[in-house]
């Protein structure tokens, strides 16, 4: 059926058709557990405890498609494995100017600039606060553009303090192409008082709840290493690898199309080779003390099933959604399903780190 939608949808401005899928999502939340029922197998062999939540597959929803949470009652219905909101700041935002998102449909690729526009942490909380959601819900935090870096810590505090209530795990993201210096607070002088100052804030909620960061794919080996170092020294909850990529390779556009929608963070596809590489290089250099998550250009089983063998626990997808359309979540839990059987695998938790 999404077949016969996408080319109408890819008529439309992307934005246009992407507020109009979360306006759907949004209207189908009743519909949601039926709707589950039907797209996600059930199969306990996916099933983990991962961030302090039960994930019912290990396919997560990637932050930035649901930027303000008003959709994830909706989105659960499309069998992920959990869902994560934002990002979200302390100060609502209205983002970049638009056009900030664009499609490059030949290379299954999105490039988007969207800056983190959304409400602000307590317009967020709110809309997150009735939801019932039959999947673990993450909330993706992120500095406010009017915030200096010097002050980030108590801007990322002032949403945890608003959000983490209403969430069951959160997530650092300093890995943004889109926020001016946002990706200087990867640098460990700066990302240690940070994740510290984020900590402290989660001992203060009635209900501490887990903690994750998210970094980008154009990091260095010796950065990566630093970070991982750095997660297990701070005794963080997960890692997320990656973001969007200010890389253009593996585009089939002219460089000057390329150069003509400007800058931003590209996904999809071309982000597949790079995001492989990074969970492999994390996941040796974690050895297994500490969780991680793969998300970058998933778009089939069988890259699902390549991530969960270089370490990765979880993936999340995000760009190919929009390519293949909303059975994606469910038909990748139940071919992964099927490869982990081929394989012997009684359950996902064998098949992680085996091609290390
Ligand atoms: C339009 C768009 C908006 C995004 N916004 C965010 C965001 O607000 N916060 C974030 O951490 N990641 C954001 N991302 C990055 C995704 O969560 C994901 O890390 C990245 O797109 C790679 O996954 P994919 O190739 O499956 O899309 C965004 C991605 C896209 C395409």
């Amino acid at each position: 059926m999404y077949r016969l939608i996408r080319p109408v949808l890819f008529l439309l401005p992307a934005e246009t058709a992407h507020h109009l899928g979360m306006l759907v999502a949004r209207l189908c939340a009743p519909l949601a557990p039926l709707i589950r029922r039907i797209l996600m197998p059930s199969t306990p062999r996916l099933s983990q405890s991962l961030l302090g939540g039960i994930w019912a597959n290990p396919i997560g929803l990637a932050a930035g498609l649901d930027k303000d949470g008003r959709a994830a009652g909706g989105l659960a219905g499309l069998g992920f494995g959990a869902i994560e909101i934002g990002t979200i700041t302390a100060h609502a935002q209205p983002g970049n100017p638009k056009p900030r998102l664009f499609r490059a449909i030949k290379d299954q690729a999105i490039i988007n600039r969207f800056g983190f526009n959304n409400p602000g942490c307590e317009t967020a909380a709110g809309s997150v606060a009735h939801h019932q959601l039959p999947c673990p819900l993450g909330g993706n935090i992120g500095k406010s553009k009017i915030t200096d870096n010097a002050d980030a810590v108590a801007d990322y505090q002032q949403s945890v303090a608003a959000l983490g209530p209403h969430v069951d795990y959160l997530v650092i993201n300093v890995s943004s192409p889109n926020t001016p210096g946002l990706r200087d607070l990867q640098q460990i002088e700066a990302l240690e008082p940070l994740i510290r100052g984020v900590q402290a804030a989660i001992e203060k909620l009635k209900d501490p709840k887990p903690l994750a960061l998210k970094v980008a794919p154009d990091l260095t080996n010796e950065d990566l290493d630093a970070i991982a170092d750095l997660a297990l020294r701070c005794k963080l909850d997960a890692l997320i690898a990656t973001n969007t990529t200010i890389a253009r390779s593996g585009l089939s556009l002219s460089q000057t199309e390329i150069e003509g929608l400007g800058a931003g963070g590209l996904s999809g596809a071309p982000l597949t080779l790079r995001a492989r590489q990074v969970t492999e290089h994390l996941a040796r250099r974690l050895g297994g003390q500490l969780p991680l998550i793969s998300v970058g250009g998933i778009g089939d089983a069988d890259e699902v099933y390549a991530r969960i063998r270089l370490g990765a626990c979880a993936v999340q997808i995000y760009s190919a959604l929009i390519f293949a359309g909303p059975g994606l979540p469910g038909r990748l839990a139940k071919e992964l399903d099927g490869l982990l059987e081929r394989d012997g695998f009684a359950h996902l938790s064998d098949a992680i780190g085996v091609d290390l």
